[in-house]
């Protein structure tokens, strides 16, 4: 059987890989806890639920215009006018099937054989692969190693011939990292003068804690016409629990718009009329949940962050959004991938390896469940880790003592 070599090469999803041997680990009994979930399990707003009932109900479950439902484009345009102070029209709004395709059919849309896209780490692990998917090249700038922001002159210089775009994402998955106001303002100044899209990542843009904001890039803009060269993808995954929903947006300049919408109009035809209108009632709602989802998640990276002060030999910086944060564990184990490994199988807690977000040594911990199992997490882990602790743990009733320092 042959296999294009886009496919074959493919990297998997970490999160899904330790998802899985999770899943196998909890069918055997085992009592798992898990800190490498990418969403807040909420339930989604009623408005949400009633309008795509109701729309069932017509019986009329047909397809919808590629670009989207026009009342959720008009939501999205409403959106961005309260959210990023910026009018736009609905001819710069693209419906999505989430927030994830709303960047693959972006880049297919703007990216060429070989062409570069810059990626910012720590990253996303799917952006270099659906780079890689479009057959472009990623291209990865690293921060200074005491932090997890890059500099603008390290991306400045990441700019070739060939480069295509930038991919920001901040508030930051994996290190809930928001960049200041200066960088982004920086990547708006670079991005227009060299001509090259900046394609802001903001699904993550309302989960953000002590009044920091996440700045949008259209705060800078100082190009306003048909060739601007700012794209904002955003979606209700996040901040609304409608992960399922699998409903985003990308906002472009017209021409993009127009080429992104007959891209999606080829690969996807459109997207469920249902959901949609669910999508628009969650966005002209009272986004009381999403405030609601927003400070529980503040405490619960309150304690995390209280919990990994705990440990002698971890770094972590302070999360300002998000619900991931990134410590440090290289003190205890240098290779992360081994260091996940042992945490599952000893602790049975599942990380993510830094180094598939491009940051070895770490771990990426989420933050969204319930604060009990947080607190019960770390503690497995410090047990796991540092022998200064006691030497017995109760893991699910079962009392489990160590055997190794
Ligand atoms: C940075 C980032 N962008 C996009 C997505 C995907 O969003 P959606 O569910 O809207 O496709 C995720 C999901 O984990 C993410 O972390």
């Amino acid at each position: 059987m042959s296999i294009s070599h886009v496919a074959r090469e493919l990297k998997q999803s970490a999160t899904l890989v330790m998802s899985e041997k999770a899943r196998v680990l909890k069918e055997r009994g085992e009592p798992v806890i898990s800190m490498a979930a990418g969403e807040p399990f909420r339930i989604t707003p009623p408005e949400a639920i009633q309008a795509a009932t109701e729309y069932l109900a017509t019986g009329r479950i047909h397809y919808t215009p590629s670009r989207g439902l026009p009342e959720l484009i008009d939501a999205v345009v409403g959106y961005t006018r309260d959210y990023y102070n910026y009018e736009i029209q609905p001819t710069n709004v693209v419906i999505t099937a989430g927030a994830k395709q709303g960047l693959y059919n972006l880049l297919v849309t703007l990216v060429n054989p070989n062409d570069e896209v810059i990626i910012l780490s720590p990253y996303w692990v799917s952006y270099p692969e659906i780079v890689r998917l479009v057959h472009g090249l990623p291209k990865i700038v690293d921060p200074p190693s005491d932090t997890l922001i890059p500099r603008i002159e390290d991306i400045e210089k990441a700019i070739g011939k060939s480069t295509r775009a930038i991919i920001v994402n901040s508030p930051n998955n994996p290190s809930g990292v928001v960049y200041p106001p200066e960088l982004i303002k920086a990547m708006v100044e670079l991005c227009e003068k060299r001509k090259i899209y900046l394609i802001m990542d903001d699904i993550y843009h309302r989960l953000v804690f002590n009044d920091v904001s996440a700045v949008s890039c259209f705060d800078y803009a100082t190009d306003h016409s048909d060739d601007s060269h700012l794209i904002v993808v955003n979606g209700v995954s996040k901040s609304f629990g409608m992960t399922g929903f699998r409903l985003g947006w990308a906002v472009a300049n017209k021409k993009v718009a127009s080429a992104l919408a007959k891209v999606s109009g080829q690969n996807t035809t459109c997207l469920s009329g249902p959901l949609q209108v669910a999508a628009a009632a969650a966005l002209n709602g009272d986004h009381s949940s999403v405030e609601k989802l927003r400070s529980e998640l503040e405490n619960n990276r309150d304690k995390m962050m209280a919990l990994l002060d705990g440990f002698e030999n971890v770094e972590c910086v302070r999360p300002e959004g998000t619900f991931y944060c990134l410590p440090d564990f290289s003190a205890y184990e240098k290779d992360d991938v081994r260091l996940a490994d042992f945490l599952l199988e000893k602790a049975l807690v599942v990380t993510v390896p830094g180094s598939e977000f491009g940051a070895p040594g770490r771990l990426r911990l989420t933050y969204c469940g319930q604060p009990d199992e947080i607190s019960e997490a770390i503690a497995r882990i410090r047990w796991a880790l540092d022998p200064e602790t006691t030497d017995e743990i109760n893991m699910g009733g079962r009392i489990v003592k160590r055997s190794w320092t």
